[in-house]
């Protein structure tokens, strides 16, 4: 079989991609099993979609998904279990209709990561426990969504401990995005100092890398990868796509002069950015146990859909066709 990027980066990372059940066939499949040695669901082990109602769970596309990834001796990352999106809205209701008490939705938490964490024992090597906990604007701490307001920051400590008493084996990760600027990875360090500083069982932080052509700086990079492994964590990129658009709110419109073609000086800068993260990552092998796309090819993209509905975007290593594409040259290609 052809080298892929799981080989050209043994000595490095294991090297994963996000997906949906139904990529095990075809093209998308030869993709996955020549590139990579690691899978993470895309969708199907949220809560809303596991675990829809109180009393009853969806196993069929997660353990489709686990199947894949023990008969291909594939690791497999879980995600995610506590997360304020892609979660039913029974979890926060009461019989009565209300707002469910404080017990109650720590009894439910609880519930929910022993079953499905225990269900994967063995399998699952490492679970995103809490997901984007850290708000966006900078003059907030944690982001008030109904955990928080709920539980309070005692929500992520019980997350960790609940995953951790389900299996102590696997390596628990909290996971976010904008991880890289500086306001935001300043809160993101303070949350993971506190959780160290308490000794809340945590192993690592994940680095989602939802990126661009124009964003994150090496040099911004560099340090939050300093930052974050001065706790003693894992760090893992877990999230990686580089966009053609820019992230900025601002920017998030469709611009009235914007086309959706992947101009040759788009794919340049592209090829530039992929350039430089793979080099910094490269750097920080110490540290980095994991690095995952999310996605395999510009056929399809979460991206395309996300935040400007129907705008083509071309953010991955392998094109419409699942050929590669310049940047993955670059990146497969080093010293
Ligand atoms: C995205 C999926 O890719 C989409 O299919 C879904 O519609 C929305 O969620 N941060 C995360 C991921 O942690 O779970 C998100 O995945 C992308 C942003």
């Amino acid at each position: 079989q052809e080298l892929g990027l799981k080989d050209y980066y043994s000595d490095y990372f294991p090297v994963g991609v996000a997906v949906a059940p139904n990529s095990f066939e075809g093209k998308s499949k030869e993709l996955i099993l020549q590139h990579y040695n690691s899978i993470t669901p895309e969708n199907v082990m949220k809560m809303g979609e596991i675990h829809p109602e109180q009393d009853r769970y969806n196993w069929e596309a997660a353990d489709k998904m686990a199947d894949f990834a023990r008969e291909n001796d594939m690791k497999m990352r879980g995600h995610a279990l506590v997360w304020h999106q892609q979660t039913g809205d029974w979890i926060f209701e009461a019989e009565d209709g209300g707002q469910v008490s404080k017990e109650e939705l720590l009894k439910r938490m609880k519930n929910h990561i022993d079953t499905v964490v225990s269900r994967y024992k063995g399998t699952i090597y490492a679970w995103d426990v809490v997901n984007e906990a850290i708000s966006d604007d900078p003059e907030e701490f944690l982001r008030k969504s109904e955990w928080f307001e709920i539980l309070g920051e005692e929500f992520i400590i019980k997350a960790f401990e609940y995953a951790h008493e389900a299996d102590p084996e696997a390596k628990l990760f909290y996971n976010d995005y904008n991880a890289i600027i500086p306001e935001k990875r300043d809160r993101i360090y303070k949350l993971l100092k506190m959780l160290v500083d308490r000794d809340v069982p945590i192993d690592g932080v994940g680095i989602q890398g939802h990126w661009s052509i124009f964003d994150p700086s090496e040099e911004d990079l560099r340090k939050a990868m300093d930052m974050y492994s001065s706790l003693g964590l894992d760090v893992q990129i877990t999230e990686l796509d580089v966009s053609i658009y820019p992230w900025e709110k601002e920017q998030r419109e469709r611009r009235p002069d914007e086309s959706d073609e992947f101009t040759a000086e788009l794919q340049q800068k592209q090829v530039d950015k992929y350039k430089m993260f793979f080099e910094v990552f490269r750097d920080y092998k110490e540290v980095m146990t994991g690095l995952t796309f999310w996605n395999i090819s510009d056929a399809y993209s979460w991206l395309d859909y996300y935040p400007v509905e129907g705008r083509k975007n071309y953010p991955l290593l392998f094109d419409e066709d699942y050929e590669p594409k310049a940047a993955y040259y670059e990146v497969v290609e080093f010293d």
